[in-house]
């Protein structure tokens, strides 16, 4: 079929391409572990499924406001100002289906054709093809140093006439790294003074272990939030294992906000009403839930750490914060790719190659499925590198 010629361009998610793999082989009888899953699973709260239902029942289920309901947007207010100490208005959130729609219509709203958007590797796998999408260049830049820390000089040295966005996620995915603080604020005095958005990517802001709490954007803006270039993307997905409701929300600039909204209401009119409901729900009340969730996911953390130092050459980035570790296999298989298919093919494990998140050498593993899964799973791992 002809096709226009962009749709070529857009590669599908690998993440994606790998569950599919995975549930292929589960099909044909296989036992396989998948360790490269990207959601918790976890129940959602009970709250937020209490405020879902109470709308089903009443079987009234519409069209609401483009950018949402007002009511989650004022609990948006309330949690912007609780965890990120920043007082905003309703007029400065949107929200839309998943974080993701958020930041493709954020990328949407601010970029001219060919304009670029930095960001550090390693990264979401989506990052290069959303800009794309969005008419705009993207720009990786590579961390010097093995932990995976971004210094502002590696952002800054890319930066050129062109650069329209930096786009920065904190707690990271795959690495599970936490920028420094003092990064972060040299990047938001940077982009302030020189008219650069800085998109921060905070959706697994809450999802964060021993102690330690992630630089946001706003703390740093010296701005009124009507002239920040600070636009920060949140949602319930991933803090309130809310992944299938797909509600994500943008804090930034009136101006920006409602450019968002203008494209938001052309491509989905609204995120869905239902979700929005549980979504409130799981702000209003689904704190428990959500710290529960956290308590999970360090016990998981610390086997996965336990069961990566039995593998003599593996070198774990110790994650504190996500679900996500990225482990340094270069010393067995320097192609990910390879390594990944080798993995599935004689362990019968799944992985996610670095090279998709812009760092070959590595394979991200997750913790968030079963105790069980991860010990077995790391130990096929293990057995099978010896075979290399
Ligand atoms: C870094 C990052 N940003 C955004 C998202 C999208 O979240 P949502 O499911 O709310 O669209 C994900 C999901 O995997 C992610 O890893």
């Amino acid at each position: 079929m002809n096709l226009g010629k962009f749709s070529y361009e857009i590669k599908p998610s690998p993440t994606l391409a790998l569950n599919s793999k995975a549930a292929e082989l589960k099909r044909a009888g296989k036992n396989v572990i998948h360790l490269g899953g990207g959601e918790p699973k976890w129940y959602a709260p009970e709250t937020a499924i209490k405020k879902a239902m109470e709308m089903l029942e009443t079987r009234v289920v519409r069209y609401t406001p483009v950018s949402g309901i007002p009511e989650l947007k004022d609990a948006i207010v309330d949690y912007t100002f609780k965890y990120y100490g920043k007082k905003v208005e309703g007029k400065n959130i949107i929200v839309s289906s998943g974080a993701k729609q958020a930041l493709m219509v954020a990328l949407l709203a601010i970029l001219n054709p060919g304009e670029e958007v930095i960001f550090p590797a390693p990264f979401w796998v989506s990052y290069p093809d959303m800009v794309k999408l969005a008419n705009g260049t993207p720009v990786p830049v590579l961390p010097n140093s093995s932990d995976l820390q971004i210094t502002f000089d590696e952002i800054k040295n890319k930066v050129t006439e062109k650069t329209k966005a930096i786009l920065v996620n904190t707690p990271n995915n795959p690495s599970g790294v936490v920028y420094e603080a003092a990064e972060i604020e040299k990047l938001v005095k940077f982009c302030e003074e020189n008219e650069i958005f800085l998109i921060m990517d905070d959706i697994y802001r809450e999802l964060i272990y021993d102690g330690l709490k992630s630089p946001n954007g706003f703390e740093f803006s010296k701005a009124d939030i009507n002239s920040s270039y600070v636009i920060s993307i949140n949602g319930v997905s991933k803090q309130y294992a809310m992944t299938g409701f797909r509600i994500g929300w943008a804090v930034g600039a009136e101006e920006v906000i409602s450019a968002m909204t203008r494209i938001q209401g052309h491509q989905t009119s609204c995120p869905s009403a239902v979700s929005q409901v549980a979504a409130l729900g799981a702000l209003q009340g689904g704190e428990k839930e959500a710290e529960e969730l956290r308590r999970s996911l360090v016990k998981k953390r610390d086997i996965l750490t336990k069961e990566i130092a039995k593998i003599e050459k593996a070198r774990l980035i110790f994650p504190h914060a996500t679900f996500y570790s990225f482990v340094d296999f270069s010393a067995y298989e320097k192609d990910s790719h390879k390594l990944a298919q080798f993995l599935i093919e004689n362990a019968e494990v799944v992985t996610i190659p670095g090279k998709d998140f812009g760092i070959d050498g590595h394979l991200r593993i997750s913790f968030c499925g079963s105790e069980e899964e991860l010990i077995e799973g790391i130990s096929r791992i293990n057995e099978a590198l010896q075979k290399i």
